[in-house]
């Protein structure tokens, strides 16, 4: 038997190793199946579907780190960022593609961080609301930054007196999420952007969740406060493509107000024997098929196309939430104002009943308050059997089996 762990001595036929990952994917998330509430934004839309396969399969070898080598992929990723900020109330050259919302945060703390420096902070801190998304702490941890964690407010959203006054001569930038993930809140943008503006300081809107269906969610009606770049003093913002714009993995962009923050970002080096080396984001080789696949995603869906997602996710949020809400004492932590939230009970063990909707083959993750929904087009079919799933897993669960609230892991455990 060989080493699994090993480069194996003689290469093997193609066949053989497509039946072992078909064999063993059985294992790993089904998000297809309708029952996956994170990691997947499943559109349920074959003809998509049937796009990302062939645009990643032309891109597969192409590599977007000198972007003059492929007239399409720069024309596509520029006209991404111009299509993005016009979403969200950007400029159109102000802007890059990044591979996720980690990197377009951290490009947002770098480019804060480097303008603290011209007027003299050797120290950068950074403010964000307890709810930020980790990528802000991992930003801080990888770039010397100290990023401060507020406590937010009873309502779930950030505390502007409380930011006010962590505000010190170090502070470079302050946040707010649109919406935030644990919560689906959408931190008070303008407040926090007026009170940056005023100490003259950056304020980075992350919208990675948001960016590409709050536009949408306010178009069907739905009461949204302001939250873009459009909002005086917002300096920045994250939006991932990859989330609610609905393309596979490895596309966000990050916008700036002003296009000069954007060239902190490009790093230029020639003290070295390859040559002039430049590049607008954190990645040296860059991946062609995100860039085309987001690019062809929009084509593809065009603003109707968005709108009608848009419209099938606020409809099954909605059934969802109000399903939740009439079984025994179930309730949002905070009512949400996307189609992200978090649910639990205060008479019943929200982990056990997790567990019976794990056995069931649900897969709801868990936060330290309960049970993390994350509504995509996918789940509207699935919506009375979750909801009939839920209310028997509410009526009939044993212990809690003490599944830990995890987002994420590392592959050595
Ligand atoms: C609000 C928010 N910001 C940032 C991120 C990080 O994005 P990514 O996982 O693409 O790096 C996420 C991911 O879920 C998010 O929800």
């Amino acid at each position: 038997m060989s080493d699994p762990t090993a480069i194996p001595a003689t290469g093997r036929p193609v066949d053989d190793i497509m039946a072992e990952i078909d064999a063993e994917r059985s294992d790993d998330l089904d998000w297809r199946g309708g029952k996956a509430f994170s990691l997947v934004y499943n559109a349920a839309d074959p003809e998509l579907d049937r796009l990302h396969h062939a645009v990643a399969g032309e891109y597969l070898h192409d590599n977007a780190l000198n972007p003059f080598a492929y007239p399409t992929l720069l024309r596509m990723e520029r006209e991404l960022v111009s299509m993005a900020a016009g979403l969200l109330g950007g400029r159109p050259r102000a802007g890059a593609l990044t591979s996720g919302g980690t990197e377009s945060i951290f490009c947002a703390v770098q480019t804060a961080r480097d303008v603290g420096r011209d007027r003299g902070v050797t120290a950068p801190n950074v403010l964000v609301p307890a709810t930020a998304h980790p990528a802000f702490s991992k930003a801080g941890h990888y770039l010397g930054v100290d990023v401060r964690r507020i406590e937010v407010g009873s309502d779930g959203r950030a505390d502007l007196g409380a930011t006010a006054e962590a505000i010190d001569d170090d502070t470079v930038l302050l946040v707010g999420s649109a919406p935030c993930y644990p919560y689906g809140l959408i931190d008070p943008i303008t407040d926090l952007a007026a009170l940056a503006a005023d100490n003259d300081r950056f304020c980075h809107v992350d919208a990675c969740l948001g960016g590409w269906l709050l536009p949408f969610w306010e178009e069907l009606g739905e009461p949204v406060p302001a939250w873009n770049l459009a909002v005086p003093g917002v300096t920045s913002l994250s939006a991932d493509i990859h989330k609610y714009g609905y393309t596979y993995k490895g596309a966000s962009v990050i916008l700036y107000a002003d296009r000069d923050v954007l060239e902190r970002q490009h790093f230029i080096f020639d003290d070295w024997p390859g040559g002039l080396y430049a590049s607008a984001t954190t990645a040296g080789t860059r991946p062609a098929p995100p860039i085309a696949g987001a690019w062809a995603t929009l084509q593809h869906l065009g603003h109707d196309g968005l709108l009608d997602k848009a419209r099938v996710v606020r409809d099954a949020t909605r059934a969802m939430l109000d399903g939740i809400a009439a079984i025994g004492d179930l309730h949002t932590v905070h009512e949400p104002e996307m189609s992200v939230a978090c649910f639990t009970s205060a008479t019943r063990s929200i982990g056990a009943i997790g567990d019976v909707m794990d056995d069931r083959g649900w897969h709801l993750d868990r936060q330290q308050e309960g049970l993390h929904l994350m509504v995509s087009p996918g789940h509207a079919a699935h919506v009375d059997q979750f909801l009939t799933d839920l209310a028997a897993a509410f009526d009939n669960h044993g212990e809690a089996r003490d599944s830990m609230a995890a987002y994420s892991g590392t592959a050595d455990g």
